[in-house]
């Protein structure tokens, strides 16, 4: 029998580059070997943007869609929406007995996006809410729903995961051997640094090239990317590995044509201008059959609701039956 595996993503904006090479890749990689769970986190997207609900319902299609386009498979993956499976919330309520606020409090994820609030806003932490601060709790009720049994995330999520596996150790505990203690699958790649040299890509850092970018797009933000800061003139030799360019013709060029651009860049035999247009080509290229992919959705808007529709049908049978055990467990079936 295939391991179950379950992860989910917040729809608050398109994927980058970041995405496609990082859990994207992951995600593409493990579709044939599990019985894969990908959640929409709509419900998790509102803990911050609870004041724009436009934005989070606009973008569990746009995040649907880009998703697709990456290559997950729908025939293999179950892409389900968080706020559809109201056994979610309920679990949510029950955990949150099994936790207590300290241990939110000192979560270092949540630790983290705090400290980026009070930076962004200025405030001294009196407006995080109770559904910010709780929101590991949901994640564990993400997690268990479906006796997720491993669980695909970036480094940054660990101390999620570790809550989520304390609260199932105490739910165990306390009511029986129900659910299952969830493992950590890393996802396989470091980061993917943004255009600036930034060690991470990312919306707020404005430094990101999306799976969306049409080719003027991209040619403006190309033309941006950091090179070489020694390398003056045209026939300067440079240092590759300080150039961002560099870094991204190594993403998406060939590795016949990387050795070219390598050496004659170290020699000085070739300009940030000319590189930067050759990027500009690799990239389209490379992009192409992800928008192409794409394209089909956008034209077939059903299509994209059915894939969803059906993903969490699937999803909302298996957190049923999990929500019966619990219930049964904790002694509130009264059947
Ligand atoms: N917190 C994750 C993020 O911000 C998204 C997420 C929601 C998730 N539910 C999950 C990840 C369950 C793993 C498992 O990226």
């Amino acid at each position: 029998m295939k391991k179950t595996i379950l992860t989910g993503i917040r729809p608050t904006g398109n994927l980058h580059l970041g995405h496609y090479f990082g859990a994207g890749r992951t995600w593409r990689d493990v579709q044939d070997d599990y019985n894969f769970y990908l959640e929409i986190a709509d419900v998790q997207a509102l803990t911050d943007n609870f004041n724009d609900p436009a934005k989070v319902n606009k973008n569990v299609f746009e995040l649907t869609k880009d998703l697709l386009a990456l290559g997950i498979d729908p025939d293999k993956v179950h892409i389900f929406i968080q706020s559809q499976i109201p056994e979610i919330a309920e679990l949510t309520v029950y955990y949150s007995n099994l936790v207590t606020v300290s241990r939110l409090q000192r979560n270092p994820t949540v630790k983290t996006e705090i400290a980026q609030k009070k930076e962004l806003f200025g405030n001294d932490g009196e407006s995080i809410t109770y559904g910010f601060l709780g929101y590991p709790v949901s994640q564990a009720a993400d997690i268990t729903a479906f006796m997720g049994e491993v669980v695909p995330v970036g480094d940054d999520q660990l101390p999620l995961l570790e809550q989520c596996r304390e609260i199932v150790r105490k739910f165990n505990s306390i009511y029986g051997d129900i659910l299952i203690e969830p493992q950590q699958l890393l996802s396989n790649t470091s980061r993917v640094k943004g255009l600036d040299g930034n060690e991470k890509m990312g919306k707020s850092l404005g430094n990101a090239i999306y799976l969306v970018d049409d080719p003027d797009t991209i040619k403006t933000k190309v033309m941006g990317a950091v090179t070489d800061p020694n390398k003056i003139r045209k026939d300067d030799p440079a240092n590759p590995d300080v150039c961002m360019v560099y870094y991204y013709h190594k993403l998406v060029n060939s590795e016949d044509n990387n050795e070219k651009i390598c050496s004659e860049c170290k020699k000085g035999e070739r300009g940030c201008v000319a590189c930067k247009k050759e990027l500009i080509e690799a990239m389209n290229e490379f992009l192409r059959p992800i928008q192409e992919k794409r394209k089909y959705y956008e034209e077939n808007p059903d299509e994209v609701k059915k894939i969803l529709e059906k993903g969490t049908k699937d999803a909302r049978e298996k957190a049923i039956d999990t929500m019966k055990k619990v219930k049964k467990a904790m002694m509130i079936d009264y059947s």
